[in-house]
């Protein structure tokens, strides 16, 4: 039995920045869509975008897809727009789409500003390809140009953590901060986020962030096969 439509929850996402660009590469990357796929969601405002402009399309086309939601919002959103969903342990993506915070010439990344980087990597390992939709703010010539490095730890972890994070050159830890709740974010996971600079971002360094204990994922993604979707004029 499905429950009534008025009672489903309404994601709305207001003042989205650079909209125009983010809807133009939402449409690219929704013209990719076949019937039968599964596809992994990435989450922020841009995969928001994708998702309403792929919900368009399957409708429009009848195509049936299934969805690998990669947050809570996400997820409502495809329950929502009456796209099925499932977990990466029933159902292995035929591809994957994700926005991101930063894009070096590398096509290295840095994601998680909206905390969802753990599930984010988990749909971009499990595809054989992920398409990556920026707009124009998204290019930098350095990683961290713009942007903290975000780390999901476990909470009793901190101490130790930020202890490890100091050996591996980090400048400025601090503990993100929750809007309409009193302390800190928690993640879906029950975790805390710590957003990181680092004196320089190398190689190695998603790898060594990944080893320390208490350190469940990172927003550096280096190396991954993804491919850029970038807005031109
Ligand atoms: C969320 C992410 C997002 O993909 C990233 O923050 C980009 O967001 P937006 O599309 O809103 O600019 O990594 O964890």
């Amino acid at each position: 039995m499905n429950w009534n439509e008025e009672l489903l929850e309404k994601i709305e996402v207001d003042n989205i920045k650079n909209l125009e660009e983010k809807k133009k590469v939402a449409e690219k990357v929704a013209g990719k869509v076949k019937d039968n796929q599964t596809i992994g969601f990435g989450s922020g405002t841009t995969s928001y975008l994708a998702t309403i402009a792929i919900a368009d399309k399957v409708k429009k086309e009848n195509l049936k897809i299934t969805a690998i939601p990669t947050s809570f919002e996400i997820k409502m959103l495809c329950t929502y727009l009456d796209i099925p969903t499932a977990n990466l342990s029933e159902r292995k993506p035929d591809w994957s789409f994700d926005g991101a915070d930063e894009v070096n010439s590398s096509n290295w990344l840095i994601k998680g500003k909206g905390g969802a980087m753990f599930k984010e990597k988990l749909n971009i390992i499990n595809s054989p390809i992920t398409y990556i939709l920026i707009d124009n703010s998204k290019r930098v010539s350095y990683l961290g140009e713009k942007n903290k490095v975000p780390v999901e730890i476990y909470p009793d972890a901190i101490n130790y953590v930020k202890e490890e994070l100091i050996k591996l050159n980090a400048k400025e830890i601090t503990v993100r901060q929750a809007v309409n709740k009193a302390g800190p974010v928690i993640t879906e996971n029950g975790n805390l986020i710590l957003d990181v600079s680092f004196k320089s971002i190398t190689q190695t360094l998603e790898k060594r962030i990944k080893s320390i204990s208490g350190v469940l994922e990172s927003g550096l993604f280096i190396g991954y096969n993804v491919e850029i979707i970038e807005y031109k004029n």
